[in-house]
């Protein structure tokens, strides 16, 4: 893809359905009793996935553009599946399915790409042992092969990383164990798969820790579960949203209104952090749709193309802010290579084991550009302001990095060719189309 530079952002969009909420609508629909519709579903080939694993499991599943109809066998309707389950690039299949299927009485192997095989599993096989399931695996990464049980033992178990994959993988296989099962984290992460649960009917319970850590949180569900089909509306994904909120702050006179997005208080700390840069950004909640809060995000650029604030040292994103934007910390650094004092990030060792190690692939294709980048074990400090200059670049495989890269190609002097784009379509297949039809050059 060849970017050239962009002038100004104007319009109003609609975005394509939350991929995290999608992947979760799924499941949890397909262990529903009955027929489940879930409209605007994720376009998003990770969301694909998801659907194709849940069908090899033997589970009915229609799709009219992006309208889902899954008939929900209930809590044991799944069968197993003759052939692997491919998991691809998506994190969010393999670590979700494992938790539903640790409590399944047959045996399931699950695999994907090079990426998801060199990703680690064994946060999840360890607690989902703990529960009774048994797990072999290639020294902690897929391929898993997971023998399930159908009655689990409920735990209780404190998160030793802070991941929301990892805290629903647990719920999900609580929902098939006795008792309650109790996900405890230190740092809270995004809680869609307690807000989905809760829609279904599942007994679900939420609140602080008592632990010493004054933001500890805990998640529990009370099994063996059993629930209704419903229907699920999927607000649009606020993770998309950010390159061309992103964008828009950054380019001089833009103008930019997204509807309907997803609003949840644990997603949107990335606009919130722009703001306090001293970009224009707002996020106002409109209303709840299956308890998921929904709202738009106004964005006005600069009125110079100069940039804001006079912070003389870098802005620093650290400790609790980590996983509240973990996904949108590439476009952060982007970000933060045009305010002025840059950006430093610390706190961050998880963004080595996403689908990329992405701050090795930020800093490598932010220096590409110009820009002035110290990397650490934990994250990564990028000196700004910078006018970056337009390079080829790499994105390692990695939708997020080809997204980031992307605005930065529009902030830049000179055109930038990234190759293997077609990696975006893994959470947003839309993404250079919506682009076009809304930046001005
Ligand atoms: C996700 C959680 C995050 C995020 C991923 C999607 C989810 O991963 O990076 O893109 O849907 O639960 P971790 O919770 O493992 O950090």
């Amino acid at each position: 893809m060849i970017i050239r530079p962009g002038q100004r952002i104007r319009g109003a969009i609609v975005l394509p359905g939350d991929k995290s909420i999608s992947h979760r609508a799924a499941m949890i629909a397909a262990l529903a009793d009955g027929k489940s519709r879930i409209s605007n579903y994720s376009t998003s080939a990770d969301c694909a996935t998801t659907l194709s694993c849940l069908q090899q499991l033997g589970v009915q599943i229609e799709r009219e553009a992006n309208t889902i109809t899954i008939q929900g066998g209930g809590a044991h309707g799944l069968s197993a599946s003759s052939e692997p389950l491919d998991c691809a690039n998506s994190g969010t299949t393999m670590r979700l399915l494992s938790g539903i299927l640790a409590g399944q009485d047959f045996t399931s192997t699950l695999s994907g790409d090079d990426s998801l095989r060199a990703r680690p599993m064994q946060r999840i096989i360890e607690p989902l042992e703990m529960m009774g399931a048994h797990i072999s695996s290639n020294d902690g990464r897929a391929p898993l092969k997971l023998h399930g049980q159908r009655s689990l033992k409920a735990i209780e178990y404190e998160l030793l990383v802070a991941s929301a994959q990892v805290k629903s993988c647990l719920l999900l296989a609580g929902l098939n164990a006795e008792g309650q099962t109790t996900v405890i984290e230190n740092e809270a992460t995004r809680d869609h798969t307690e807000r989905m649960l809760r829609w279904f009917g599942v007994p679900t319970e939420t609140g602080d820790a008592e632990r010493e850590g004054e933001n500890a949180r805990f998640a529990s569900v009370t099994g063996p579960a059993h629930f209704a089909a419903r229907e699920v509306s999927i607000p649009g994904d606020i993770s998309s949203a950010a390159y061309f909120i992103a964008a828009a702050a950054l380019l001089p006179r833009s103008s930019l209104e997204i509807t309907g997005v997803g609003v949840n208080p644990t997603r949107v700390l990335f606009p919130k952090q722009l703001r306090a840069m001293g970009l224009d950004v707002g996020v106002t909640a409109a209303r709840e749709e299956n308890n998921e809060p929904v709202g738009v995000v106004r964005v006005r650029g600069l009125d110079e193309p100069c940039l804001p604030g006079d912070l003389q040292s870098p802005f620093k994103v650290d400790g609790l802010a980590i996983p509240q934007l973990i996904d949108e910390l590439p476009l952060l650094a982007v970000v933060g290579s045009q305010v002025q004092g840059g950006v430093e990030i610390r706190d961050a060792k998880e963004l080595r084991v996403k689908e990329s190690d992405r701050i090795a692939t930020t800093a490598a294709n932010l220096r590409a550009m110009g820009a002035q980048v110290e990397e650490f074990e934990d994250g990564l400090r990028v000196d700004g302001p910078t006018k970056l200059r337009g390079a080829g670049l790499d994105p390692h495989g990695d939708h997020r990095i080809a997204m980031a890269f992307t605005v930065a190609a529009l902030l830049a002097e000179g055109e930038t060719e990234i190759n293997n784009d077609e990696c975006v379509e893994v959470s947003f297949p839309e993404f250079f189309n919506l682009l076009n039809s809304i930046v001005e050059r």
